[in-house]
């Protein structure tokens, strides 16, 4: 179905609260506080691929420059913190997931100097800093791995990583079948200095990525210290990236066919939960509530909430409910699930509509099936984005009236589809030459932010900047920052007014969740006294509930009705 933008920017209605507002908890702006040791828990945390968000010195490559003659957008926008996917010296290989140095900025994004003046300037504004931390693999730059080929088999410098022989008596059986989270083998083998076939090595993404051996002490060692060296220049927070995959069974058994719990070659194995006590232990001794989120993907919920006992991580990215379908009864049970699994461990549960990995949620929901599966990426698959543009609202403000942190992907507060367009020549992910281009890979959802003005580019960069490094689609002209601010049916408009309003309403992050009972194909739950979210599901319009006013909607009213894929946020008596 074709879409015009126009029809993407749909008018909705809003009732500002006053400055009198008894739900009020602060009439001004109220700036997060420092000290606050449980700021995590109800935390808006805005993800930041640095090379897409803005170019400061012109290259066409995002930069910490450019983030940092930003910092008012992201004031503006409300968010508490601003998560850094890596920006460590890199070869790139998987998007800066290939860390050469986990101490030092890619000089591409600027200087660790730099770093540090983002990390203070942005706390000045009241938003704090988490960091990406990539524990299960290395680059093949980083000097362990060059000094573990350089040693040769049998030396101490290989036991940080995997390095076995090959089966039979060539050596050139591949130690074991596991296959890739990027698809293919997880084995290549290394060739020696007589240039004779060598040892292989394991790596569960690209050969560029070698996973470290967390069974040796030098490996904890490290990364506890890399943790200090962050914590000491002020981030407040931790992403661990491929946060379940760091141990391996040292047997190097195949994958049983339906492995228990616990049991699988590679992921979630039981010695994970002593790293992350040793992590929590080195957060804690920090000021100031620093706090781990994990990057987990386990279909087992009681499994993954194990990482969120008291001494492990604070939180985990809740990939259950982001690929959920556009479907009441199964976000409901999502929701459910996911509120169930964390009341016991204490941990505030989080929700994420997308990431730097997958499909945007306007295009997703736009499509005839709307959940997210990374083995169903497919290339030309039809999405209505008028449609998913209204879903991804309506996603918006449910998510942001769900209790527990939010997190916010760059560019999903400007409604960006996933650019389905790259010239084949432009595409840069591994996924996608490793699925031999079946997989469009991710670059599409990494494009570089539209910004203002309406020539390519949009304002990426400064005037007569390098065209930037994945090109925008032309549509994207309607899209930009400058657009959306003076547009009140935009996106943008949408997020800020959420964002303000969820500030200011405590019960929105205090209050208790209850479902209220509202009929077939709509969700409809309270927090604490006086609010209530509505979100219709179903193919009719719905009458609302009694209440007070309106807060917010998603999408405009017909004749006081709700329309379907839109969601309202209500002030109630009750
Ligand atoms: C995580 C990251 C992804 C990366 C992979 C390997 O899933 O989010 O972008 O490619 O880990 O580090």
């Amino acid at each position: 179905m074709s879409f015009t933008l126009d029809s993407l920017r749909t008018p909705f209605a809003s009732a500002s609260l006053s400055e009198t507002d008894p739900l009020n908890k602060d009439a001004g702006i109220v700036s997060p506080s420092t000290n606050d040791p449980d700021w995590w828990r109800s935390a808006v945390v805005y993800q930041i691929y640095i090379r897409s968000f803005a170019d400061g010195d012109g290259d066409g490559t995002g930069d910490i420059a450019g983030v940092r003659s930003r910092l008012g957008y992201l004031r503006d926008l409300g968010v508490d913190a601003i998560w850094f996917t890596p920006w460590y010296a890199s070869p790139l290989a998987d998007g800066g997931y290939d860390v050469a140095d986990y101490r030092a900025i890619h000089p591409s994004f600027g200087e660790l100097a730099e770093a540090e003046a983002l990390i203070r300037e942005a706390l000045e504004l009241g938003i704090r800093t988490i960091i990406d931390v990539v524990p299960n693999h290395v680059s093949d730059q980083h000097p362990w791995f060059q000094a573990a080929l350089a040693a040769g088999p049998g030396s101490p410098e290989r036991e940080r990583f995997w390095f076995r022989d090959g089966r039979g008596p060539d050596g050139d059986g591949i130690p074991t079948h596991w296959v890739s989270d990027f698809q293919g083998e997880t084995w290549t083998r290394t060739t020696n200095p007589d240039g004779t076939p060598g040892q292989w090595y394991l790596h569960l993404f690209t050969p560029e990525q070698p996973d470290l051996n967390w069974n040796h002490p030098d490996v904890r060692r490290e990364f506890e210290d890399v943790l200090r060296f962050w914590f000491d220049r002020g981030v407040a927070g931790v992403r661990i990236d491929s946060a379940a995959l760091l141990v391996k069974d040292e047997n190097l058994p195949e994958v049983p066919k339906n492995p228990q719990p616990g049991q699988h070659p590679t992921v979630d194995r039981d010695e994970l939960h002593d790293i992350y006590r040793g992590w929590r232990t080195v957060a804690d001794s920090y000021p100031g509530a620093r706090s781990l989120v994990g990057e987990i993907w386990l279909p087992d919920i009681e499994r993954f909430a194990k990482y969120l006992r008291p001494d492990e991580l604070h939180m985990a990215f809740n990939f259950d409910f982001m690929a959920r379908p556009w479907d009441a009864a199964n976000l409901r049970a999502s929701i459910d699930a996911t509120l169930a699994a964390h009341a016991p461990v204490g941990a505030p549960s989080t929700w994420v509509l997308s990431n730097h990995d997958v499909t945007r949620p306007v295009t997703r929901y736009g499509r005839e099936d709307s959940s997210f599966a990374f083995a169903a990426k497919r290339f030309g698959t039809p999405t209505d984005l008028e449609l998913g543009t209204k879903r991804a609202r309506a996603a918006a403000l449910l998510t942001a009236a769900l209790p527990g942190s939010l997190y916010i992907y760059q560019g999903d507060e400007l409604g960006l589809p996933e650019a389905e367009d790259i010239p084949a020549g432009l595409i840069q992910d591994p996924m996608h030459f490793r699925s031999q281009g079946v997989d469009p890979g991710r670059d599409g959802c990494r494009v570089p932010l539209p910004w203002r003005g309406t020539a390519a580019g949009f304002g990426f960069g400064p005037e007569g900047a390098a065209q930037p490094w994945l090109p925008q689609p032309e549509s994207w002209a309607r899209l930009t920052v400058e657009e959306q601010e003076s547009d009140q049916g935009s996106m943008l408009w949408l997020y800020r007014e959420a964002l303000r309003i969820r500030r200011r309403i405590p019960a929105m992050t205090e209050g208790d969740f209850a479902w209220v009972d509202a009929g077939d194909g709509v969700l409809s739950f309270s927090r604490g006294t006086g609010f209530l979210c509505v979100i219709n599901l179903s193919s009719a319009p719905i009458e609302l509930p009694e209440h007070d006013s309106i807060l917010l909607s998603s999408t405009q009213l017909v004749s006081g009705r709700l329309p379907p894929d839109s969601c309202v946020w209500l002030r109630t008596q009750h």
